[in-house]
């Protein structure tokens, strides 16, 4: 069964806003990944396959947990900058309601979507310090900071130019992450019997292990592609 995360009181509204990922049970997880590992990937673009290889360049192939958060670090930025659009053409569109409606909804929906990749870069981090390795900070923090900062860019960019090509690389971005975390998982079979002990939990969900935690997110990832495809079909605000 697809439960929701835990609202608290009087959010059941929130709960019915797109761009919020179910929470699954161990089963529905274990089904997820094998689903996605049975998955072919996208067919990348060529922005997406720059950023690719220019993390694989500055982070190696190998997947661990750094390398990780240096993705969820980058996947927040396409979010922040349609929220950011969306309100700037509610301004321009405010006495059109219903129009102005319907951006709004894009408004709330993003939002939804960044706060659950923010979900994500805290649990990495919190896990990262969890097992005491030592992050080189100009690696980690600095450089990081400046793919972000250019991905924001050009996520920008082309969304106000043509918002299909900003949809089709966030779905290129987050296939890659869904199918990355999937993988993670199985070369880290002490990981199904790692208690998810985090403060976080109350936010992001409990889970039985840190395996099932990893698992959820990359379907997160897999959610957040659905809702860009989707997006693609009526891309603009009209
Ligand atoms: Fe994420």
């Amino acid at each position: 069964m697809v439960q929701r995360r835990d609202d608290g009181p009087g959010d059941a509204e929130r709960s019915e806003v797109s761009g919020r990922p179910p929470l699954l049970s161990h089963d529905e997880l274990v089904r997820a990944q094998a689903e996605t590992l049975d998955t072919p990937r996208r067919r990348y673009g060529v922005l997406a396959r720059v950023l690719f290889t220019t993390l694989d360049t500055l982070y190696g192939k190998k997947r661990t947990l750094s390398k990780f958060k240096v993705l969820e670090l980058v996947a927040r930025v396409p979010y922040q900058t349609w929220e950011q659009v969306a309100y700037i053409a509610i301004t321009h569109m405010h006495n059109r309601v219903g129009l102005a409606r319907r951006i709004y909804d894009r408004v709330r929906e993003s939002r939804e979507q960044q706060d659950n990749e923010q979900w994500h870069l805290l649990i990495l981090e919190e896990l990262i310090a969890g097992s005491g390795k030592r992050e080189n900070r100009l690696y980690y923090f600095w450089v990081p900071q400046a793919i972000a900062l250019v991905y924001y860019h050009i996520s920008w960019l082309l969304f106000v130019l043509r918002p299909a090509w900003s949809y089709r690389l966030n779905a290129d971005f987050e296939d890659h992450a869904e199918h990355e975390y999937m993988y993670l998982v199985t070369e880290h079979p002490e990981w199904e019997t790692t208690p998810f002990d985090s403060d976080f939990a109350a936010d992001y969900g409990s889970f039985d292990s840190v395996a099932d935690l990893l698992r959820q997110i990359g379907h997160d990832e897999r959610f957040h592609k659905e809702e860009s495809i989707k997006a693609l079909a009526n891309p603009r605000f009209h």
